[in-house]
C-alpha cells in the first residue's frame, strides 16, 4: 500500500471515513463533497467509482478528492485563526497519494493562511495537451463529467495536438467547446491545420501565444464568463529550444501596461520546452496572475506550489493522451528515429490513456488558494 489508502480487501466494519471511502469503492459512489471550508478536517473521498474487469485484472477508475485539516475541531468555534501546527499540509509540502497499482495520483500544495481566510470562489481544471483521439477520449470521459457534476467551475484545455497530434481543426475545436471546455489554448502547433486560421479570428474562446508575430490571426488572451464568474486566460510561448518568437516576458509586461480590463482570476499558460524559462515566468508574474502553468513537454512535473505573491505554479501540466508512447506517439515509430535518424512518420499511439493537468482553487481576490496535480488513467479503452 502506498499513501493513506488501504486496498479494498483490508476493509472492516468500523464506520470510519476510510470505511465510507472503501464502501464507495464497492459500488456505492458518494456524491461530491461540499466546497472546502477553512475549518474542516482532512479527509479523502472517492467519487463516481467505476469498477471494470479486463485483461485478467480488476481496475477501478475514480476521481479522488481531498479536504484539508486546518485546525483542530475544538479550536474551530472559538478561534478562527489557523494553528499552523495543526495543518495537515503546509505550503511547502506536497504529498502524493497513489493506490491500486498507481491508478490514481492526488497531489496538492496549499497556501495555509489564504485557505484559512478565503473560501474558494472558483475551481478550475487546466488540462495538459490533448493528443489525438485517445486524448479526446480521456477528456470526454474524465474532464467533461467533472464539470457536469459541478466539481469544477471552469475547464481550460491545451488543444494544440488534438488533430492526430498536429494542431486542431475548427470542427474539433467546436467539439471540445460544445462538450464543456471554456477556453482552448494552442502552442507551436497552432498553424498545423489551415482551417484554424480564420476560426481563430471569429471564436474568442480559443487563444494562441500572445508573442507570435504581430498580425497573426487570433488573440493571445481572452476573458470568458463561467458559472463562478469571469475568467481571463493568457498564453505565451517560450524561446529556448523553440522556433523564433517575440520575447514572452516583454509581451506580457506590454499587455499589462495597456490597461486592459481583465477578470480577477487570470490563468497564464507558458508553452515552452525549457523548465528554466517556465520557472522564470512564474516568478516574473508572481502576484500579478492567479496561476502560471507550463505546457508543451507532455511530461507532468511535480513542483506544484503557491509562490509568495499568491500565484499557483506548475512547470508542466503533462499530457492528455496515450501513456504507452513517446509523448503521445508510438514507440515503434519514434524509437527507430532516435536509433537511425532516418525519416519516419510519427503515429499517435493507442492503448491506455490518461488525463493530466492541475486543479486550481482561487479566492475572491483572484489569488490562488491551492493547486493540485491531476493524473487519472483509463486502462480499458
Ligand atoms: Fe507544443
Ligand atoms: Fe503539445
Amino acid at each position: 500500500m502506498v499513501g493513506p489508502f488501504a486496498p479494498p480487501e483490508a476493509n472492516n466494519s468500523t464506520p470510519t471515513r476510510e470505511g465510507e471511502r472503501l464502501a464507495s469503492l464497492h459500488g456505492q459512489p458518494r456524491s461530491h463533497p461540499p466546497r472546502r471550508r477553512g475549518s474542516e478536517r482532512s479527509t479523502f473521498n472517492a467519487v463516481n467509482v467505476q469498477r471494470s474487469k479486463g485483461r485478467g485484472r480488476t481496475c477501478f477508475t475514480a476521481w479522488i478528492t481531498g479536504e484539508r485539516e486546518l485546525a483542530p475541531p475544538e479550536a474551530n468555534n472559538s478561534n478562527p485563526t489557523v494553528n499552523p501546527a495543526a495543518l495537515h499540509r503546509s505550503a511547502d509540502e506536497s504529498r502524493n497519494v497513489q493506490r491500486l497499482r498507481g491508478r490514481f495520483r492526488y497531489c496538492f500544495s496549499i497556501d495555509p493562511a489564504r485557505a484559512a481566510t478565503n473560501d474558494a470562489v472558483m475551481r478550475i481544471l487546466h488540462v495538459g495537451d490533448i493528443v489525438g483521439s485517445p486524448g479526446r477520449l480521456a477528456f470526454n470521459k474524465i474532464a467533461v463529467p467533472m464539470k457536469q457534476r459541478g466539481e469544477i467551475d471552469a475547464l481550460v484545455v491545451n488543444a494544440e495536438n488534438t488533430a492526430g497530434g498536429r494542431g486542431i481543426t475548427a470542427a474539433l475545436a467546436e467539439d471540445l467547446l460544445n462538450a464543456g471546455a471554456d477556453v482552448l489554448t494552442m502552442g507551436d502547433h497552432t498553424w498545423d491545420q489551415r482551417d484554424l486560421m480564420p476560426f481563430l479570428d471569429v471564436e474568442s474562446r480559443i487563444i494562441r501565444p500572445m508573442n507570435f508575430a504581430p498580425g497573426c490571426p487570433g488573440r493571445g488572451w481572452t476573458t470568458v464568463e463561467t458559472d463562478a464568474g469571469p475568467l481571463t486566460v493568457m498564453q505565451a510561448i517560450g524561446r529556448v529550444f523553440m522556433q523564433p518568437s517575440d520575447c514572452p516576458f516583454r509581451a506580457i509586461d506590454a499587455l499589462f501596461k495597456q490597461g486592459m480590463e481583465f477578470a480577477p482570476v487570470i490563468l497564464m499558460e507558458m508553452h515552452a520546452e525549457a523548465t528554466s524559462e517556465k520557472v522564470a515566468m512564474g516568478w516574473h508574474l508572481d502576484g500579478r496572475v492567479t496561476s502560471v502553468v507550463g505546457t508543451h513537454t507532455h511530461v507532468q512535473t511535480s513542483d506544484e506550489r503557491i509562490l509568495p505573491g499568491g500565484t499557483a505554479y506548475l512547470t508542466d501540466l503533462g499530457m492528455t493522451g496515450p501513456k504507452d508512447s513517446v509523448i503521445g506517439r508510438t514507440v515503434d515509430t519514434i524509437l527507430p528515429k532516435f536509433l537511425t535518424n532516418l525519416p519516419a512518420k510519427f503515429e499517435v499511439a493507442k492503448g491506455s490513456v490518461a488525463l493530466e493537468g492541475a486543479l486550481i482553487e482561487t479566492g475572491p481576490d483572484g489569488k490562488a488558494i491551492s493547486i493540485e496535480r491531476v493524473r487519472t488513467f483509463i486502462d480499458d479503452v
